[in-house]
């Protein structure tokens, strides 16, 4: 078994864009800048803002943190993005999610500039990425596209499991493996809440991406030998240590694990290498 070590393959990249920077800041040219939008204080969501912003620090980045409390209202907030939307200082945009209830999660996808919607939810980049067209790619399907580049990971004409169907994972996922590219041409099979006899379809896969949200749901008895398994779970449990909390992954490790070619952990699997691919997406707005 092998561990598809995401943090190590995340340094990696960052060194290389690291590099992009440099050579853009020799000649003159300007510094890639990401703005984030954070609204109230939900704790999963502060922290991950925190990780992108230190991510953007080590690749050289300049990046910009907006804070709202959380009783702002959807007019404000859809200003703030227009504002943004019109500042050519600034190349990439996120509105960190889940927002308020009070305020209209497709709004504000849509009111971003899709140029500048380095996280690729707007339904845009959503169309192209269908269509197999340039465009942003939502940062878990594309970072784990990337890790399986990385590790060289045969994809074609394997069978292909996705558990979960939300439009952040696993609908990309679905269709990113299906591509004809490299990684890509799968089979894929996507499962989600309704599906009848998960079981039978996961222990016919090659590949298994579980992103449903559930912690360990993945159990060893699910899985054939050889597999390759990709854990986008992240949920968060209470724990005794300095945070007060652990991640725990949707597969289930020390069951799963020894059946299998390959592994993502929790953490340090797909979460380093989809901040990556937020920084890879800025970069490119950067150089258009
Ligand atoms: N909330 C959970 N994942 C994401 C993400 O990739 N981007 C944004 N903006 N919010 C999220």
């Amino acid at each position: 078994m092998i561990l598809l070590d995401g943090k190590a393959t995340a340094d990696d990249i960052k060194r290389e864009i690291a590099l992009v920077v440099d050579k853009i800041v020799s000649e003159g040219g300007k510094v890639p800048h990401l703005a984030a939008i954070l609204v109230g204080e939900d704790g999963a969501s502060q922290t991950y803002v925190g990780h992108k912003e230190k991510a953007c620090a080590q690749v050289g980045f300049r990046s910009t943190l907006l804070r709202f409390p959380s009783d702002i209202s959807e007019e404000f907030l859809l200003a703030q993005i227009d504002k943004i939307n019109n500042d050519n200082e600034i190349d990439g945009l996120i509105v960190q999610l889940p927002l308020p209830p009070h305020i209209s999660e497709q709004k504000v996808t849509e009111a971003i500039d899709p140029s500048k919607d380095v996280d690729g939810f707007h339904p845009v980049n959503v169309g192209k990425m269908v269509l197999g067209l340039q465009s942003f790619v939502s940062a878990t399907p594309w970072g784990i596209i990337e890790l399986l580049k990385r590790y060289d990971i045969e994809t074609s004409g394997k069978n292909c499991v996705i558990i979960g169907r939300s439009n952040i994972v696993g609908r990309p996922m679905a269709n990113l493996l299906s591509q004809k590219s490299k990684p890509g041409d799968c089979t894929v099979t996507m499962c989600h809440s309704r599906t009848k006899d998960l079981r039978e379809h996961t222990l016919k896969a090659d590949i298994i991406v579980a992103a449903l949200g559930v912690p360990g749901f993945l159990k060893g008895d699910m899985v054939k030998e050889g597999a390759v398994v990709i854990d986008v779970g992240i949920t968060r449990v209470k724990a005794d240590n300095k945070s007060g909390f652990r991640l725990i992954g949707d597969v289930l490790f020390d069951e799963v694990a020894p059946k299998c070619s390959y592994i993502t952990p929790v953490p340090g699997g797909v979460g380093p290498m989809t901040i990556i691919s937020l920084l890879k997406n800025t970069l490119i707005a950067a150089e258009k």
